[in-house]
């Protein structure tokens, strides 16, 4: 079977079992069990193509495991982040998160920032930020062992320097003072109907948050406010319904509301609050 007849057969089965864009995931598959480029396989199309090692990928991808598990990565801020079984994925919506950041420091004052990442996954947000604010000293924590190992291949495959803490939200972070504490934590209401591959392939930990999917939220307002430094901000990724919801619960922790920045859609994705006096 040669190259393009086994991205032709995979598209095929791909849109069968409901993938929605089988015919780039065709040609990543392959392009992966190759280890080529995917671009190298339009100038190769009539070479032969190893099926069984292909096969075998597919497959998995057949039964919903994330198409970023089988390669191993996924794009985030132009960068590639390694990741597998036990963390959650990057998704684009989090660029919102780390864009707007990365505005709020370029107004600021960006040496010596200290930076906090809470619940780090794969270390996407805290490690991104670091390559983009050399100056800063970064801190990226989460709860999970596994996301922690993710976390901490990212941070040598990179060659970026970020302290890595395990800690629940901020017990192991002591007396520390943050200058931004930023955070995409679980924010999905456990009865939230779900894809099958986020469901059943994605670490529960890294999704869930109680009822309402607001649990940590109510945590962080009333924790982030022992780790803040005066004037400190909080940057937080929310669902796609809470924005409102998740300002008024920090308000009524005294935080100061600064703004929400909305995502490529124009949905309300990252809330923006101050220290209040307590700081
Ligand atoms: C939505 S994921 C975000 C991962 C990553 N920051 C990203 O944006 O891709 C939430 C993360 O919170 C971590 N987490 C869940 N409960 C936690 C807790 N009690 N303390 C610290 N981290 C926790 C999970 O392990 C997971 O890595």
């Amino acid at each position: 079977m040669t190259i393009r007849e086994w991205i032709q057969s995979a598209q095929a089965r791909l849109l069968g079992v409901g993938i929605e864009a089988p015919a780039l995931e065709a040609q990543l598959l392959a392009a992966h069990v190759l280890l080529v480029d995917r671009t190298w396989l339009f100038a190769h199309a009539e070479e032969d193509f190893p099926e069984l090692a292909g096969e075998g990928l597919l497959q998995r991808r057949l039964a919903h495991e994330p198409l970023s598990y089988l390669l191993g990565w996924r794009e985030f801020f132009g960068r590639r982040f390694l990741v597998g079984s036990g963390v959650l994925i990057p998704r684009q919506d989090t660029e919102t998160l780390v864009e707007s950041v990365l505005a709020h420091c370029s107004q600021s004052r960006s040496d010596e920032l200290s930076i906090l990442d809470l619940c780090t996954g794969s270390g996407c947000i805290g490690e991104t930020l670091k390559l983009e604010l050399p100056a800063a000293k970064v801190v990226c924590s989460d709860l999970s062992d596994a996301a922690l190992r993710w976390a901490s291949l990212n941070a040598e495959h990179l060659n970026v320097d970020v302290e890595i803490v395990k800690s629940d939200g901020f017990q192991e972070l002591g007396d520390r003072k943050f200058d931004i504490i930023v955070s995409n934590p679980p924010y999905i209401g456990v009865h939230e109907s779900l894809p099958e591959e986020v469901r059943e392939f994605e670490p529960s930990l890294a999704l869930f948050a109680g009822d309402s999917g607001l649990a940590f939220y109510q945590r962080i307002a009333d924790e982030a406010r022992g780790c803040i430094a005066p004037w400190g901000r909080l940057f937080l990724e929310v669902g796609h319904t809470q924005a409102a919801r998740v300002t008024e619960l920090l308000k009524s922790f005294d935080w100061r509301p600064v703004q929400t920045v909305p995502d490529l859609a124009g949905i309300a994705r990252v809330v923006v609050m101050e220290a209040g006096e307590w700081s």
